[in-house]
């Protein structure tokens, strides 16, 4: 545990508002929606907060309810989790002993390492192709001890990710005792006809059929709710009920499932929430083309861009300009700074703000 490196959080604007002293900051640097929660969710949250004297729904009926019509399939199937990333360490709590592998990516999502290594377990990394997955390494690198895969498609944080084809094929070729985790905390965004993702697959479905797959989504990205902390695993049946043996009661609070209800019915904010994010891409990767700048193409609402230099320099320099972004040194990016899509004026801020730091 002593030797476990803390996951490191995107710097709230507040801190560093207080550090400058100025009040304008602008916070492109967690992946969060710009646009906020639905204004439906706010309300659940409102008349939610009148009954918190009451424990939640330990089982989340209505929530699962209604992720089940829509996702079509049984409640069965799914495990509800404080953020997505919960169910992520359900999966390794369940499946993962000191004895087994671990095996993602390089330039994977940073809580894979800490779960893996919170497990006593051991981390395999595969070296990524093009900055995305090499499937047939990953494949190659499979042992009897793997235990587990995560994929993040899209994969954050550089914004690639697979097609259907490739990766039903890398799971059918996977040996049984090898649980694949699908994590698509992105998925609204890479599904959306905008980002030009053909062939991007909906893996909810594969469920069925692989009975070794779970696949994660969240409430904090698209739903704009990533302070409630909600999100949730779809899976064969049989191993929901493994996850959700682990999962603590009580483990979703009852705003987080009320809003959650909420956010899924109101797709005009969804919808709202698609068209800012892909104009936002077009705009920041047409400025980085102005700037001369390189970019990972991404079907994510972020963008990571090679800035030619030390990424952890201009991400303190556009601190100085009140604009916060990702230094991704620590994902073996050390020249590149991940960017949120933001609303169209902050997507500005920070284009303005970045060419300034360049041109010194
Ligand atoms: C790839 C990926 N997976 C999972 C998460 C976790 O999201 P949450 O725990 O808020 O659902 C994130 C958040 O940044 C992410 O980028």
């Amino acid at each position: 545990v002593r030797g476990l490196q803390p996951y490191q959080p995107g710097k709230p604007v507040e801190e560093l508002e207080r550090e400058l002293g100025i009040r304008d900051a602008v916070k492109l640097a967690s992946n969060e929606n710009p646009l906020g929660p639905s204004r439906l969710a706010v309300q659940a949250m409102q008349t939610a907060q009148e009954a918190v004297w009451r424990y939640p729904d330990g089982n989340g009926f209505r929530l699962k309810a209604q992720l089940a019509e829509q996702l079509d399939l049984e409640p069965a199937a799914l495990t509800l989790g404080n953020g997505s990333s919960e169910v992520l360490q359900f999966v390794v709590q369940a499946f993962v002993t000191p004895e087994d592998e671990v095996l993602f990516s390089e330039h994977a999502f940073a809580v894979y390492p800490i779960l893996t290594q919170a497990a006593g377990a051991r981390a395999v990394v595969v070296p990524a192709r093009r900055w995305g997955h090499d499937l047939s390494a990953m494949r190659a690198a499979v042992t009897e001890r793997t235990r587990l895969i995560f994929i993040a498609n899209p994969n954050n944080p550089t914004g690639t990710w697979l097609e259907a084809e490739a990766l039903e094929t890398f799971l059918t070729e996977l040996p049984p005792h090898v649980i694949l985790v699908v994590d698509e905390a992105y998925f609204e965004y890479a599904a959306d006809r905008g980002m030009g993702a053909a062939g991007y697959p909906d893996t909810v479905p594969w469920v069925e059929r692989f009975p070794n797959l779970v696949v994660s989504r969240t409430f904090s990205k698209v739903y704009g709710l990533a302070g409630l902390r909600i999100g949730y695993g779809v899976s064969h049946p049989a191993v929901a009920d493994l996850l959700n043996r682990v999962r603590p009661p009580f483990n979703c609070n009852s705003l987080a499932l009320g809003a959650a209800e909420a956010a899924l019915a109101d797709t005009v904010h969804l919808q709202r929430t698609l068209e800012n994010n892909h104009r936002g891409m077009q705009r920041l990767t047409a400025a980085c083309e102005a700037l001369g700048l390189e970019y990972i193409p991404s079907v994510g609402n972020f963008l990571t861009i090679d800035v030619e230099r030390p990424g952890d320099a201009v991400y303190e320099a556009l601190l100085r300009e009140g604009v916060i972004v990702r230094p991704v040194a620590n994902y073996g990016l050390p020249r590149h700074l991940r960017v949120t899509v933001g609303l169209p004026e902050e997507n500005e801020r920070f284009i303005a703000a970045l060419t300034r730091v360049l041109e010194r």
